[in-house]
This record gives structure tokens, sequence and C-alpha cells, in this order.
């Protein structure tokens, strides 16, 4: 797909692997909005890349995501690319029962339930353009889970599955759809605060140069690091990855 003169949602574009993706857009001459719930991100995210556009928004309820595309289809009718990239991660022990699962925010929600509404909300909006394209993030989760963040590499493993579908779906439509499977990525606040550089991980700015390397190819899947390997590893590959990752 051509990777400048578009008009672009990135979903969570406040921080991380979003803020990457949306100051490497915004530098090759795209319109760009971001979104998520924290203003001050959002505003941080404009101090630094003033032509950025932001909405606040909390993808994960529906009164909100649905203001978000009305916002979006009056203010911004060139729009034909949408990232959902939004996430959380949480570590959950489910050999204690409910408790943990019930305690805190629902990654099945933001995760993948909002991708998916998003999705289907866009295409209306995407379907009538020259060119567009839906870019889900995954993750090498979905593929090698760790068993620590159960819900989570089940999200990322239903994201992989959902994009297949979409696409097929899709296939006869200009509008492509692309999966971003990264592996650790150590800057950004997916774990509360950024993780140490490890000999696993790569940065957000190398992984948004990965993803605009990719879509500027067709390559429709789109990893990196590690994932890279996850992504076409026989079912024996994986079962020895899952062994490494979660005995280490
Ligand atoms: N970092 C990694 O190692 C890694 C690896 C593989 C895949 N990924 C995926 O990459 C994506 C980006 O994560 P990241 O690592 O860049 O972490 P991050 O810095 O925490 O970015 C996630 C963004 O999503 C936003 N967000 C979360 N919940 C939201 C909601 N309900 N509504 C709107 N926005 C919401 C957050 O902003 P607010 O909190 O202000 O809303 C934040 O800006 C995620 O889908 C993640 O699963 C990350």
């Amino acid at each position: 797909m051509k990777i400048s003169g578009n008009t672009i949602l990135v979903t969570g574009g406040g921080t991380g692997i979003g803020y990457a993706l949306a100051e490497k857009f915004a530098g090759l001459g795209n319109e760009v909005i971001i979104c998520g719930r924290r203003e001050n991100k959002l505003e941080e995210a404009k101090a630094r890349i003033p032509a950025l556009h932001t909405i606040k928004c909390d993808i994960s309820k529906d009164a909100e995501r649905q203001e978000l595309c009305k916002q979006i289809a009056a203010n911004f009718s060139g729009i034909n690319v949408l990232v959902n990239n939004a996430g959380i991660q949480r570590r959950i022990d489910l050999s204690r029962g409910a408790d943990e699962l019930l305690s805190n925010e629902d990654e099945i929600e933001i995760n993948l339930r909002s991708q998916i509404y998003l999705a289907a909300r866009f295409v209306p909006m995407l379907i009538d353009k020259d060119e567009s394209a839906i870019i889900n993030v995954s993750s090498g989760l979905g593929f090698v889970p760790i068993a620590a963040f159960p819900v989570y590499s089940a999200t990322k493993a239903a994201i992989h599955s959902f994009t297949k579908s979409l696409r097929q779906q899709l296939k006869d439509t200009r509008i492509k759809v692309f999966e971003v499977i990264p592996p650790g990525v150590y800057d950004t606040e997916l774990k509360g605060k950024p993780m140490p550089k490890s000999d696993w991980s790569i940065s957000a700015k190398e992984m948004a140069d990965a993803v605009l390397e990719g879509l500027g190819n067709d390559q429709y899947e789109i990893a990196a690091g590690t994932a890279r390997g996850w992504v076409n590893a026989s079912r024996n590959e994986l079962d020895k990855a899952f062994e490494n990752t979660n005995n280490r």
C-alpha cells in the first residue's frame, strides 16, 4: 500500500508502538489521528508532533467508540487507514480462581472486542476509497503464549484468526488487511513502565520501521524479531518455543 498521503487513525497512539507509528506516518506526509484514554499522553504526543489530531476515547466503552467513529466520519472524511493498536496486558494467576481475573480491566473487551467492533465500523468508511487498509496489532504471544498472561495471549491468538477471516472477506474490495506481530518491545507502557532492553526485544521505533517497510511491500503479516520465526514455525517448533519461554 502507499505509505504517504493517507488519513490514519491509530488507536492507543499516545505511547509505545502506536506513538512510534504515528510519528513515522506523520513524518511521511500522512494525516494522523491518535486516540487513547489519558488526555495527558495525547497532549504530550501532540506537543512533540504538532500536526497530530487527538481524540480522547476509551475504545472498550460502546458509547465512546460509537462517538469516535462519528467524529472520524464527520471531521476526517478522507479516512482510509485504521490501525487497531490499543491494548493492555495483565498477569493473571488462574490457579487462584477468578479473583484476579475479575479484579481489573477486561483484556477481552479492550484487545479483542474493540478491534473487531472498530474494524466492522470502519469498513463502510474505507470501502469507497481508492486504497485503504485495516492494520491489526496482534503479538508473538498469539503464536507462543506466555502462561502468566493467559487472557492476553488468547486475545492475540484470536486477533490473528480474526484478521485472516477479515482479509478473506474483504479480498474483492480495495481494503487491504494487515496483521502486525511484534516480539517483545521494551520501551512501551504495556507493562506499566519500560522493560530493560534484552536480546529478545526491540524498540518501538524499530517495530515501526518494520511496519512501514511491510506495508510498503504489501506484506500482509508483518512480524519482527523472535516473532518472525514463530509466525512460520511448525507445530513442533511452536511447542519447543512454548517450553523454552515458559520454563526459563
Ligand atoms: N510491548 C510489547 O512487548 C508488545 C509485544 C507484542 C504486541 N504488543 C501490542 O502492541 C500494542 C501497543 O502496545 P505497547 O507495547 O505500545 O503498549 P503501550 O505503550 O501501553 O500502548 C498501548 C496504548 O493503548 C492505549 N489504550 C489501552 N487501553 C485503551 C482503551 N480502552 N481505549 C483507548 N486506548 C487504550 C493506551 O493509552 P491509555 O492508557 O491512555 O488509554 C496506550 O497508549 C498492543 O496491542 C500490544 O498488545 C506489544
